[in-house]
Order: structure tokens, then sequence, then C-alpha cells
């Protein structure tokens, strides 16, 4: 694993966007993979910059970690929402490029199915990764199979109550949500990990030092992958000596 460290959020952000750029000035009509939550909210930020000074999204397919299940499409905490907000509405990408599982679907399980077949028609050439406290990667929280594919989970008290942030009440945060599974993570050919702040410390330290893959440490997995990038800032990496 390649580690970038960095002064803090902003910088974070700010390298995770030049590093997406230039991949998508070498291949235009890549596929990229996004993440949500505060992590990568400086890393839209700053593509929406690199759009003004030449970065184009039009030719390139997007898919989405995760979403809440039972929040409709509009509803400001979904990942729908978003997504529009912080990142398509400002750029040039078609939004038949986009994709993001609906967690406001009847038929659930069919969902899954359906984003699973839409994944595996596609290669994902840089999938962008934020990092829960537990150590959970989209929301695929500890005990999670490695060898799972879009899945429903039932969110950890852990992580409802890290997101209750967002929410005007920890019972308004939804119980489960849709993600990608740990194997469609771990098919994209390269992962850029993002992590900021002390509150990532401990789950970053423990990530660096891990040497056994453990389904109780989700963010393990990635040891095992061949081309991983972290861009981790001085807070996170605090405890690592790094
Ligand atoms: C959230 C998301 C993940 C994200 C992680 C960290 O719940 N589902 O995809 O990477 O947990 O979130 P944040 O960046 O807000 O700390």
């Amino acid at each position: 694993m390649n580690i970038i460290k960095v002064e803090d959020y902003e910088e974070m952000g700010l390298l995770a966007a030049e590093y997406v750029s230039k991949k998508i000035q070498d291949k235009p009509e890549m596929t990229l993979g996004l993440a949500t939550g505060s992590t990568p909210k400086s890393t839209y930020k700053h593509l929406i910059e690199a759009q003004k000074k030449g970065t184009s999204f039009k030719h390139i397919t997007t898919f989405n970690l995760d979403e809440y299940v039972g929040l409709k499409l509009n509803d400001p905490n979904s990942y729908h929402f978003y997504m529009n907000e912080f990142f398509f509405r400002h750029i040039d990408i078609p939004r038949e490029n986009t994709h993001l599982p609906n967690g406001h679907s009847r038929n659930i399980g069919q969902e899954c199915e359906e984003y699973d077949k839409k994944i595996k028609g596609h290669t994902i050439d840089l999938q962008i990764l934020g990092i829960g406290a537990n150590g959970h990667i989209g929301f695929n929280e500890p005990g999670t199979s490695f060898e799972s594919n879009t899945h429903v989970v039932k969110l950890a008290d852990s992580t409802r109550k890290a997101n209750a942030r967002f929410f005007s009440s920890l019972e308004e945060v939804p119980t489960h949500a849709i993600t990608m599974g740990i194997a469609s993570i771990m098919s994209s050919k390269e992962i850029l990990l993002l992590v900021s702040g002390e509150a990532k410390s401990e789950a970053l330290e423990r990530l660096l030092s891990v040497e056994e893959l453990n389904e109780s440490f989700p963010a393990s997995i990635l040891k095992s992958h061949p081309h991983v990038t972290i861009i981790a800032d001085k807070e996170a990496l605090m405890g690592t000596g790094i």
C-alpha cells in the first residue's frame, strides 16, 4: 500500500482530486467508484474546480458504494441527494452514466441483484473509499463475508451513532443500507482510500499494522489488493509513527 501523508482534510481533498483528474485524463472513458460521507466532500469540491481547468467527466461512468434503505431519493440524507448536491449537478457527467443503488425500491432484494449486474458489466478502474471507525468499507460492517456482492446490511449501532450527526435524531437514522459487497470493491483495478481526522486514527493504525485478513475488520482485506493508495492527514496518521 502506498501511503501519502498530507497536512489536513483540505490538502487530502486537493491531492485526491488531482489523482482522480490525472486518471481521467489518461483514460477519459474510465469507470469511477464513488463514496459518500464527510471524507470525500473536499475531493468533490476540488474535482468541480478541476473541471473549470479542463477535466471533463463527459465520458466517465460512476458507481456509488452504498445507499440507505427507506429514504426517498430526494431526502436530504439520501446518498442520491448527496451525490447530486455535492458533485453531479456541478459537472458535465451525463446523468445516465451515474449509478447508485435505490434504497427506496419496493423490492430491495431485486434492487441488489440488478445493481450487482450493472457493476459486473463494468470494471471499476478506480474506487474512492472511506473507512468507518470500526473498519467498515462501504457499509460492509464487521463480520461481512469477504466474498459478498451487493447486499442489504443491518447497520452497526456505532455506525448509526456516527452518522446521526446528519439527521435530527438517532431514531431517524435508517437501520439498514444497501452496499456494494467486499468482493465487488476488491474487483476494482485500483483503490484510493481517504482518511482524515483523529476519529479514524485507530482504524488506520489497525489497518496498517494488521497482518491477517479478518472479516471482523473489513478494511483488512485491502492488504491483499495489489494497488491501494492511501491519502491520510496528520491526525489520522498520528498513531502510526508515519
Ligand atoms: C459511512 C459510509 C461509508 C464511509 C464511511 C465513513 O457510513 N457509508 O461509505 O466511507 O462511513 O464516513 P465518513 O467519511 O463520514 O467518516
